[in-house]
């Protein structure tokens, strides 16, 4: 039986919980193509998946594969597949876990050609916080020329596209973000950084039409006074804001959505340099476990790409 190399989570827990292991090769089923994996992007996911945080809304057979989202190359296609071809350079969010292996079984609909312009490495980095970017900023409706948004996390992966997003369609955007980061929250063109070590937001921002909040817990809690009346919180980080949102305020849970279609379109912005899509670290294959473990306890910086070719 031919193997390949991936990382299982084996019971729920630390770090410990995980290992790079040998599993059975997939196959491409109908409407279905496998993809030798070149690069996955990191996210929150892994480690509240591995903790049993969320073991709800993502019910697993244990032992699973990790990982929500890669490039690479189609190595073969399954029945009924038309669009891609072997050779093709793809890359996507699975919409289920277990992109942490070399060889993936994915369903084409989930995957966008990678331009040429971009590495497997640049294409890794953008299918979550990009598309999580783009469809949290607008999950609450239009945003408007001069509209206040504050973005909770922006130097974070979603952070970083979300600012970009709101500047673009003309809103005043004020961020949070730890004082290392501002000089590049401010050269993606933030209006305001506010440095969440020294300074608290809620004492020098005020009448925010829309907060994105990536970081949850406390600075939730803190966010409700900031909101102009008839303003909206949305929060990625756990779905907990909808029994947390006090009366009289709206707050919205944000989920992601697939879309391959918007992936082509973000990629092709980031190949064309009219998106920034920087990424934080690289590291190979070998260090995942550490890495997932590194991102729980707020150790790593920006996007993390795991490259499967190290
Ligand atoms: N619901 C969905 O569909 C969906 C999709 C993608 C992601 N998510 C979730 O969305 C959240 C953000 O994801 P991400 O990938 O952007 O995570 P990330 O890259 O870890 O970014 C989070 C950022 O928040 C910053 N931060 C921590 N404490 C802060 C504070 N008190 N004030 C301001 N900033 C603070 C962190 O940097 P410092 O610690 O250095 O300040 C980091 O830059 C995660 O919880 C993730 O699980 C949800």
């Amino acid at each position: 039986m031919k193997t390949v190399r991936a990382l299982t989570l084996q019971t729920y827990g630390g770090p410990e919980a995980t290992r790079l292991s040998a599993v059975p090769a997939p196959t491409a089923g109908p409407g279905q193509v496998l993809v030798s994996v070149r690069a996955a992007g990191l996210n929150a996911l892994d480690w509240k998946v591995r903790e049993g945080l969320v073991r709800d809304a993502f019910p697993l057979a244990l032992p699973a594969v990790l990982g929500l989202e890669l490039a690479g190359v189609v190595e073969a296609i399954g029945a009924g597949v038309t669009r891609l071809r072997p050779g093709d350079r793809v890359m996507g969010p699975l919409g289920r876990l277990g992109a942490y292996a070399e060889l993936v079984a994915v369903d084409e609909a989930r995957l966008a050609l990678t331009p040429a312009a971009l590495t497997d490495v640049a294409a890794a980095a953008l299918p979550v916080a990009a598309m999580a970017g783009w469809q949290s900023l607008y999950f609450a409706g239009p945003v408007w020329g001069g509209q206040r948004v504050l973005v909770h996390g922006a130097a974070g992966a979603l952070g970083r596209f979300a600012v970009q997003f709101a500047k673009r369609a003309g809103a005043f955007v004020v961020a949070t973000a730890a004082g290392r980061d501002v000089a590049a929250l401010r050269a993606l063109g933030v209006d305001q950084v506010i440095d969440h070590e020294t300074q608290r937001f809620e004492e020098l921002v005020s009448d925010i039409h829309l907060v994105l909040d990536y970081v949850g817990g406390e600075v939730l809690e803190r966010t409700w006074p900031v909101v102009a009346k008839g303003g909206v919180v949305v929060g990625t980080s756990s779905p907990e804001i909808l029994t947390r949102t006090p009366a009289g305020q709206r707050g919205l849970w944000f989920v992601m959505t697939p879309d391959a279609a918007l992936l082509a379109r973000l990629a092709q912005q980031v190949a064309r340099g009219e998106l920034q899509a920087p990424v934080g670290q690289v590291l190979p294959l070998a260090d995942l476990p550490a890495a997932i473990e590194r991102h729980r306890t707020g150790a790593l910086r920006g996007k993390t790409v795991i490259d499967f070719t190290a």
